[in-house]
């Protein structure tokens, strides 16, 4: 029987329990879910894209099904030259609703019917959670123990220290 092949993508900047629980729920539906960081030039960025490939390694590395990747350009072709049959995306709220079915209405018609998007309803607890919300309270000294994994408070730590660093000798 062919793979079921899912994709989960975004720019993981960086990856929050809400992206991990998307993940974890995705993994159970299909064969192999895809997590692909998006390379986007436009987006100014705390870590690398190979950084954020890194913090999502580990922090999935007990889910057996779960492989990381990057891409750049259209979602589109990514999805149509790897055999992806599903795109995942995480809803918080109504509000994510309105951009949600547009780029789904967009994608649909570049990837054709053989592929679908679904949708998957965000745990409340994490429905106010987004990357740039914790890169934002982190900034100015708040807690965000329990947004994201110890591991990727410490690579923010790692950043702070070396800007610090770099603020000194300028
Ligand atoms: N829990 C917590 N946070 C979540 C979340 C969840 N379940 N779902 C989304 N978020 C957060 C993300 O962290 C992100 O935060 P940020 O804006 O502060 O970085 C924010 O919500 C938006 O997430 P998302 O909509 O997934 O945006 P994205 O930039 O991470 O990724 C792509 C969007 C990659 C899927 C989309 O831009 C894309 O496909 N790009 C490729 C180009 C393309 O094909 N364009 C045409 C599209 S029709």
């Amino acid at each position: 029987m062919k793979e079921r092949k899912m994709l989960y993508a975004g720019s993981f900047d960086p990856v929050t329990y809400g992206h991990l629980d998307i993940i974890r729920r995705g993994a159970r539906l299909c064969d192999t879910l895809v997590v692909g960081v998006l390379r986007n030039y436009s987006k100014a960025a705390l870590f690398s894209v190979e950084e954020r490939m890194g913090l999502l390694r580990e922090a999935t590395a007990d889910v057996g099904n779960v492989v990381v990747d990057s891409f750049e350009g259209l979602l589109a072709n990514y999805v149509k030259q790897n055999g992806i049959c599903v795109v995942i995306r995480g809803l918080r709220a109504t509000w994510d609703f309105d951009y949600e079915i547009q780029m789904a209405q967009m994608n649909a018609r570049l990837y054709g019917n053989e592929v679908e998007t679904v949708f998957l309803m965000t745990d409340p607890q994490h429905s106010f959670v987004s990357s740039s919300i914790v890169k934002e309270v982190f900034s100015l000294n708040g807690e965000i123990d329990g947004l994201v994994p110890p591991r990727v408070i410490a690579a923010m730590e790692a950043k702070r220290a070396a800007q610090q660093r770099e603020q000194v000798r300028e």
